[in-house]
Parts: structure tokens; C-alpha cells; sequence
């Protein structure tokens, strides 16, 4: 077990990101409230996690990550889970078709509700207020009172990710991931949706190897690998108070556990190595995931991954990079190579979400082809650099919003105010993702080629 080390040894630390909750005392019954509530997930599935990243770190598999920035008590509901869910599937058929490598789904959901923000106050013409924090924290409306912290929000939260996994589960394992439904995933999806065609021929490639495989004997009801899909939740363990009461021993390891999601990261604003974040997670045994952004160093990150990963366990650290199209290939080949030198075991991924953030019409907004860049040199530089590229990280909605521009239709400024949902970063639509899908599928077909060309030559 990590030295010195209690599920509750961060509050000793300095801590970034803290709400100003008026009532402490309310704070620590609800954390005690939530102490005796079931964990949301078991640590043996953790582990399965770690075990399928662990392959993704040796270079065989690709992590698909992705959800909302925020999620919100607003929009929970049935259809939205069945969406994100159906348009994730969608993803991870057309990756793991280009990469012909399994594909590790994770969602941003069922607990991804804290928010760290770049101001502590929010400023509307003369009114200044507390900054939303994630509906687990206060209420997003420009008021004084959503906006003060109400610890009640914690055990809402709770319990909306204990129906939005219970609802996934079912997803998952129930039958609808079932790949001869993968025409039927197509169906309630945009009718005139540009991806369509495409993706109806790759399903019709994979129902005509089902045939197959079913002339041959092997069909859904004899081989659950058909018909069943592993699906992980993750969020940031920004909110230590609600990690910590959620934190368990698992009774076949003896180990602590963060049972509130089976893999957790640390936000690039609160990665500082003596600081609170670092400090309660270095000792859970989860998957962890770790945001690099451009202000780490090549030393800075070993000192992470010294703290995070003391053993070099493969399958423990994903370092998930977000640097901006334009600050990528300045940023990302000293972390690779500082890594590559002290041998150490991570999983990169790259979030092309959070470094190309920019306002037009008074929308924060993301422009759909500097997305893509970021990931292409992404994909690049490992290639230079001979690290397998293993990963993407994004925010995505099965919903038609308007919330990226660009993309095959092309949405413009002007569209954004259509249908802007978001509660806090713009997030790729569903047709969006699965473009985005299907140029990732086709760079990982390249890599597979080029691969198999210096093996021939
Ligand atoms: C996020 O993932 O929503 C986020 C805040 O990211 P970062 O910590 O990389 O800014
Ligand atoms: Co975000």
C-alpha cells in the first residue's frame, strides 16, 4: 500500500478548486450519509479495466474516452443515456474496424459532474457570482442562490450515477450492444446524416461476417463476446470530499478503491505533485488518468508518474495530452521521449477537446477541424517517435446540438445558438463523433499498413 497514505491524508495538503460551502458542518453529514451508501462500482471490475489498459500500453488496443463535460441533473434521462450510449458503439465499431485491434470503451459518465474553472466568480454586466461548479457542487442559473454549494447535490448526484449505470449495464450487457444489432444502432440516428452511408456499409460488412461465422457455428447465443461489451465509467476525482466517502477496501485484495467510477483522472489544474489531488489518488488502485497540459515538463511529468505509478504498473497511468492543434508538436515529443528514457509503462491518449477552446458569438465553441489536427499530429509524432498512439479522450453527446462548429455539415458561428445545451465545454454531436471515428479509423489503417511495409521490406 502507498506510504503514509488514508483514504482521508489529503486533507492535510494544500488544495486547488475548493467550493465555499456555508455550512461545513452539512458538508461532513452528507460525506457520512454517502459512507454507508453501496459502492457505485466493484473493484474487481476496476482491475478487468486496468488489465484491457495494460494491453493498450504494451501497443495492442486503442482507449475510446469520451462523454459530456458536465453532466447535468437536467438532462437525465433514458433517451440521453441510450444516445451517448448508441453513438459510443457507433465509435468503437468504426475504430475498432480501422485499428482491427479491440477497443477499450470508457465513458465521461454515470459521476462526471464537478467542474474546475478558470475563475472562482462569474461576471454578468455589473453582477458578480460564484462560478458554476458542476451540478454536484451548485446550480448553473445566474442567481445567489444556485450558485451557493449545497452538499444535498452530492447524494443527487450519487444516486443519478447509480441509475445512469444501472441503465448502461443493462445497455451493455443485456442485449442492445449485441453486434447483430449494429444496423439497428444506425436506426433513430440523423436520417440524412452524412456518416450514414458509410456506416451502413461498414455494418453490412460485419453482418456478412456474422453470417459467416454463423454458418461456421459460432453465433450471439453461443459466444457472449457477440453478444455482450465491457463498458467502464470515469470521471475527475475533483470533488475529494464525495472520492473520499466513497473510497473502499476491496475485501479479496485488502486494497482502497475509489468505488465511485472504475477510472478517475486528475484535471491539468490540479496535477501539482504536493498538492491534495495528487495526494488522494496515488493511493486508490484504480486506472488513473492524468491531463498534460503545456505547462508540464518532461521532469515534471516523471515526478508524476514517480508519485502515481511507484511499481510501473502498465494499465495504472493513462496520460491523457491536451495541448491545442497549434502547441502539439511543440509540447508532446519531450514528454514522450522524458517517458521513453526512464521506460516507463502509460497509455497515451490525446484530448483534442480541451486545448481548442475558442469564443465566437459569445459561445465558447470548438472548431471541428482543429479537433482533428491536434489528433493527426498526435498520431504523427508517435509515429515519429515509435510510442503507439493509444488513445483519444473526448466530450461528445448522442444528441443533434449545435456546440462545435464544422464538421461534413459544415456548421457554421451562426448555427451555434440552435441547439446549445451544454453545461459547460462544447461538445462534438453525434454525427461529429462518428466523423471523427471514421478519420481515425482510416490514419490507424495507414499505421497498420506502414507497420506491415517495414516488416515486409
Ligand atoms: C475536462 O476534462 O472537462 C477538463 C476540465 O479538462 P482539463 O483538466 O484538461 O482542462
Ligand atoms: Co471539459
Amino acid at each position: 500500500m502507498a506510504q503514509n497514505w488514508t483514504p482521508s491524508s489529503w486533507r492535510d495538503k494544500p488544495i486547488q478548486q475548493v467550493p465555499e460551502y456555508p455550512d461545513l458542518a452539512a458538508v461532513a453529514a452528507t460525506e457520512e450519509r454517502l459512507a454507508k451508501y453501496p459502492p457505485l462500482v466493484f473493484a474487481g471490475e476496476a482491475r478487468r479495466l486496468k488489465t484491457a489498459l495494460a494491453n493498450v500500453a504494451e501497443g495492442n488496443g486503442f482507449l475510446l474516452q469520451g462523454g459530456d463535460c458536465a453532466e447535468s441533473f437536467a438532462e437525465h434521462g433514458a433517451d440521453t443515456i441510450r444516445d451517448f450510449f448508441r453513438a459510443f458503439l457507433q465509435m468503437a465499431v468504426v475504430l475498432t474496424f480501422g485499428a482491427q485491434q479491440p477497443v477499450v470503451k470508457v465513458g465521461r459518465i454515470a459521476g462526471q459532474f464537478a467542474k474546475p474553472r478558470s475563475s472562482p466568480m462569474e461576471k454578468q454586466g455589473d453582477m458578480a457570482l460564484p462560478s458554476y461548479r458542476g451540478d454536484i457542487i451548485n446550480g448553473i442559473e445566474f442567481t445567489e442562490d444556485a450558485r451557493i454549494p449545497n452538499p444535498e447535490r452530492q447524494i443527487m448526484a450519487y444516486r443519478q450515477s447509480a441509475a445512469t449505470l444501472n441503465l448502461l449495464r443493462a445497455f451493455a450487457m443485456g442485449g442492445y450492444a449485441n453486434l447483430e444489432n449494429v444496423h439497428q444502432w444506425m436506426l433513430g440516428f440523423v436520417k440524412d446524416s452524412p456518416q450514414a452511408e458509410r456506416y451502413r456499409k461498414l455494418a453490412d460488412r460485419i453482418s456478412e461476417t456474422m453470417d459467416f461465422m454463423k454458418a461456421v457455428g459460432i453465433t450471439s447465443e453461443n459466444n457472449s463476446s457477440l453478444r455482450e461489451t465491457d463498458f467502464f465509467t470515469s470521471h475527475e476525482a475533483l470533488l475529494l470530499g464525495y472520492e473520499q466517502a466513497l473510497t473502499r477496501v476491496d475485501s479479496t485484495s485488502g486494497d482502497w478503491y475509489a468505488t465511485s467510477g472504475h477510472m478517475i483522472w486528475i484535471g491539468d489544474r490540479t496535477r501539482q505533485p504536493d498538492h491534495a489531488h495528487v495526494e488522494y489518488c496515488r493511493g486508490i488502485k484504480n486506472p488513473i488518468g492524468l491531463k498534460c497540459g503545456p505547462s508540464l515538463t518532461g521532469d515534471g511529468l516523471l515526478e508524476l508518474i514517480d508519485l502515481l505509478n511507484p511499481a510501473n504498473e502498465a494499465g495504472r497511468l493513462t496520460l491523457i495530452c491536451r495541448f491545442g492543434h497549434d502547441k502539439v508538436a511543440e509540447n508532446l515529443p519531450r514528454l514522450i521521449r522524458a517517458v521513453e528514457r526512464e521506460g516507463k509503462k502509460v497509455v497515451w491518449s490525446c484530448d483534442p477537446m480541451h486545448g481548442n477552446t475558442i469564443t465566437l458569438n459569445n459561445y465558447k465553441t470548438r472548431p471541428f477541424e482543429r479537433i482533428l489536427s491536434e489528433v493527426e499530429s498526435f498520431f504523427q509524432i508517435h509515429r515519429a517517435e515509435g510510442t503507439h498512439p493509444g488513445g483519444i479522450h473526448i466530450e461528445m453527446t448522442g444528441n443533434d446540438v449545435t456546440e462545435c462548429t464544422g464538421g461534413a455539415r459544415a456548421l457554421s458561428g451562426d448555427d451555434l445558438a440552435d441547439r446549445y445545451h451544454t453545461h459547460c465545454d462544447p461538445r462534438l454531436n453525434a454525427d461529429q463523433a462518428l466523423e471523427l471515428a471514421f478519420l481515425l479509423a482510416e490514419r490507424m489503417k495507414g499505421g497498420r499498413d506502414e507497420k506491415r511495409m517495414v516488416v515486409n521490406g
